[in-house]
């Protein structure tokens, strides 16, 4: 008897101690998508209990980012996270951009392509919390020493620009390597997922391309119907739009050959969609919160399934 009431117990609970810390209701991450996410998509996430995020950079410019800082704070007081793409942004502009997170008190930064030492520095003087975005070993590593709070370990399949490695071997292989909280990214679309990546020893689950099929998502209507048609088999792995391998949608991706690199490949982002193998498992768009209603009873009953 008293080992059902406990499985029974265990298996009510959905979150982690990186969730509870965060002061999410569930463990996941709207993760942050270039041209994609928008404030819209961060009230409607932090209300349904998981964080919302988007990338700074989706504001054109500083003025737009404080209006949606602002507006997004008159929505909720739940927490959410601003993504800065630290080599990709003008540095005047990165700091405009941090400055402006700190001054609206957003809880939670999430810094990709390049060092986030700088950043860390500032934001624990703030109390802020920081993960950084890494594909492999190597820059956990740097990560690490660098201070972040939590490393978003970025698997093979994943939406945007993706790693080469298995989930099943980069999430258990960089958590056994650093002594920060990971974060699991690539290929989550549902709660099974979500099981499977805490059970590999992840404490959030970072979703990007199930958000694109979502109510609140500003991406045109025949990009999310692309995302609930396609299959894996769709997706493609290339470093010829931006220089850095991602993975795209092939039907967006020009017949002849693929795009030259040059400065202006991340304008060809709104042109050739991307998005991760995860769209294999998304069969409807959705608002956010049944998204991540169902997530939630998916992972009830995969948890369910082990007992
Ligand atoms: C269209 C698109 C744009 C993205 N843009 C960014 C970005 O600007 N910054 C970033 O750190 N990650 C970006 N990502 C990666 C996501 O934050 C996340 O790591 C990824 O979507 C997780 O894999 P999944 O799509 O399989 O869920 C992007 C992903 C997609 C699909």
């Amino acid at each position: 008897m008293g080992g059902d009431w406990y499985g029974a117990r265990v298996s009510k609970l959905f979150s982690t101690p990186l969730s509870r810390k965060l002061g999410l209701t569930y463990p996941l991450v709207a993760a942050p998508m270039f041209i994609i996410s928008n404030k819209e998509m961060i009230v409607a996430a932090a209300e349904a209990g998981i964080l919302g995020t988007m990338p700074s950079l989706n504001a054109r410019t500083p003025e737009q980012f404080e209006a949606d800082l602002k507006w997004i704070r008159d929505k909720t007081d739940k927490p959410f996270g601003i993504n800065v793409t630290i080599g990709l942004t003008d540095p005047e502009r990165l700091q405009q951009d941090v400055e402006l997170c700190f001054e609206y008190e957003v809880p939670v930064l999430l810094t990709s392509y390049g060092n986030p030492t700088e950043i860390v520095k500032q934001a624990h003087a703030r109390g802020v919390t920081v993960f950084h975005d890494v594909i492999q070993l190597r820059h956990a590593h740097k990560a690490q020493q660098a201070g972040v709070d939590g490393i978003i370990a970025v698997s093979q399949g994943a939406g945007g620009h993706a790693g080469r490695v298995n989930p099943y071997v980069l999430i258990p292989y960089l958590r056994r390597s650093v002594d920060v909280p990971i974060i699991a990214a690539g290929c989550i679309s549902g709660g099974d997922q979500v099981a499977a990546a805490l059970a590999l020893g992840a404490e959030l689950a970072y979703m990007g391309t199930r958000f694109i099929a979502s109510a609140e998502c500003g991406a045109p209507q025949a990009y999310k119907d692309m995302v609930v048609d396609a299959t894996h088999d769709d997706v493609v792995y290339t470093d010829q739009v931006s220089g850095v391998h991602a993975n795209f949608l092939k039907q967006t991706l020009p017949e002849e050959g693929t795009p030259s690199r040059g400065p202006d490949a991340a304008k060809r982002w709104k042109d050739i969609w991307s998005a991760g193998q995860g769209v294999s498992l998304i069969q409807e768009v959705a608002p956010i919160e049944e998204i991540v209603q169902a997530i939630v009873r998916e992972y009830h009953d995969a948890t369910a399934r082990l007992q």
